[in-house]
């Protein structure tokens, strides 16, 4: 165990904003830990990126991290976890926690034995993700690429009409073949909720993997001894390589500052 590292910033990173629904989750069950977000907007979307261009950019992002001293890797990025941990956990040293879709929970519970994800394109089409999905043969898993939704919501159009319509377009089918379960699968797709539930009828639950990533990022803390048990007045940092109004907007009364990485 190292607890001479404890004190240092877990590090996060995403695409772009959408991993600040997961950061969101962390800083409320680990208050006391400081944190360091990389939003890397610039080269968002990585959904329809090719599994060696995730790699490369997610190298890139924990590179950055680990200079700023990070002494653990949250990738609050479906997309990035499911085409590049494995990787990213043979190159470097530290301890990496990824974000998958929810499927199990969804599989495991439906009552009409028929689920509904959305994702990217990266994430859908990535071996973990069918590995996943092959543990469940039973469940009829209706699988839809959530085209143009990162984009938008990081141009800012969250609320948009656009993107409703597109969510309609994209969910109604899910609803007429009765899904019981909406397994969100992209980080980003948090921030849509007040928009999907005005297409899903209320019977239909939706799940995200934000709380059970945070109790995972405390449990491999805790296991490595990584734990901030230091009384201090924490520090949050967010860092975007492009708008930092976007980001700001998301995360309200927090320091944001744009970086080149
Ligand atoms: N927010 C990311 C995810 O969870 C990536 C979205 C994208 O850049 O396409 O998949």
């Amino acid at each position: 165990m190292d607890n001479s590292k404890s004190t240092q910033p877990i590090g996060l990173f995403d695409s772009g904003i959408g991993g600040t629904s997961i950061w969101r989750e962390i800083h409320a069950l680990l208050p006391n830990e400081d944190t360091i977000y990389l939003a890397d907007s610039k080269n968002a979307p990585y959904g329809p990126r090719s599994k060696d261009e995730i790699i490369a950019l997610s190298f890139k992002n924990t590179d950055y991290l680990l200079e700023q001293g990070a002494k653990i890797i949250v990738v609050a990025c479906n997309t990035a976890t499911t085409n590049a941990i494995k990787e990213m956990r043979a190159k470097y040293d530290v301890p990496f926690i990824g974000i998958e879709p929810a499927i199990k929970p969804a599989a495991t519970n439906t009552k009409t034995n028929t689920v509904g994800i959305l994702a990217t394109k990266g994430t859908l089409s990535s071996e973990l993700f069918h590995k996943t999905v092959a543990d469940f043969k039973d469940t009829k898993v209706i699988e839809q690429v959530g085209y143009n939704l990162v984009q938008l919501i990081e141009d800012g159009k969250t609320e948009s009409e656009e993107v409703f319509s597109l969510l309609q377009q994209y969910l109604q089918p899910m609803v007429d073949e009765n899904i019981d379960y909406l397994v969100l699968g992209c980080s980003h797709y948090p921030y849509l909720l007040p928009q999907i539930k005005r297409i899903l009828p209320p019977h239909v639950k939706i799940i995200d993997s934000g709380e059970a990533v945070a109790r995972q990022t405390k449990s491999v803390l805790e296991k490595n001894g990584l734990l901030n048990t230091t009384p201090h007045q924490s520090s949050q940092a967010f860092y975007t390589n492009l708008d930092t109004a976007v980001l700001q907007s998301f995360v309200p009364g927090f320091p944001v500052s744009k970086k080149d990485f």
